[in-house]
């Protein structure tokens, strides 16, 4: 292989954020991550992984120099009280995560000052390990937020419903009655967030892409 390509692998996340994510799954990453090739030397740079997963794979990457990175602080909506999110970050770093990733706060967009007072203790959370702030850009995308919860290809993802190719007018009417509250069952929690900042136009786009998506 030549340099460029050992390169780009030796700097590579391999990720496993899925919601089943499992004992085994953890391993067989690991495995990978410390061999992505066989027997070469080479590994890639980290795992990036959940915080209940972080001593399972210290323990399997003990050896080489494969990095744990965790997604925490309330990833991916950090819809959490802070102190919760607080918490899970030193959680994860004591049981030796090497860098946190913590997303930006985007309903704080409005307020600089506590979007600030935010990051600065998730970073004091994270003491001595890495800490990387992710700016997600669901608040402007739209549907991108949508992913996070129905799956990246809106065909749903674990109790949470598919949203790829329902018919348009349902879509509106249901993203309309989640807004406006009517449609308020336990699950339904979930949704308020996600609709609240949502426009006429909005939901027209959202309603005409989603329905064109292959169910
Ligand atoms: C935090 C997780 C989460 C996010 C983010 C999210 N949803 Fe949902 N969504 C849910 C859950 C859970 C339900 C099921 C609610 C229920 O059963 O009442 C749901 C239901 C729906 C439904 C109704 C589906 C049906 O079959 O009746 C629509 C439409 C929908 N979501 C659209 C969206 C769109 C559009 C976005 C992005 C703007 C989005 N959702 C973001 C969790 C989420």
């Amino acid at each position: 292989m030549d340099a460029d390509r050992r390169l780009l692998i030796a700097c590579l996340d391999l990720t496993a954020l899925g919601d089943d994510e499992d004992e085994r799954s953890i391993e067989a990453l690991c495995e990978r991550a410390i061999r992505p090739f066989g027997d070469d030397e080479l590994t890639v740079a980290a795992v990036c992984i959940w915080p209940r997963s972080v001593s399972l794979a210290r323990d399997r990457l003990s050896a080489p120099g494969v990095r744990v990175a965790v997604a925490t602080g309330g990833f991916p909506l950090p819809d959490a009280p802070l102190p919760q999110r607080i918490e899970e970050i030193r959680r994860a770093v004591d049981a030796g995560a090497d860098e946190v990733d913590v997303p930006v706060n985007r309903f704080l967009l409005d307020e600089p000052d506590a979007l600030v007072g935010e990051l600065r203790s998730t970073r004091e959370a994270a003491g001595s390990a890495t800490w990387k702030a992710i700016v997600e850009t669901g608040g402007s995308g739209k549907s991108v937020a949508c992913a996070i919860c129905h799956g990246d290809t809106m065909k749903g993802l674990g109790n949470v419903p598919r949203l790829a190719g329902l018919h348009p007018i349902y879509i509106a009417r249901q993203l309309y009655l989640f807004k406006d509250g009517s449609r308020n069952g336990v699950d339904a929690q979930l949704m308020k967030k996600a609709v609240a900042q949502l426009t006429d136009e909005d939901i027209l786009a959202l309603a005409a892409y989603l329905s064109s998506l292959v169910p």
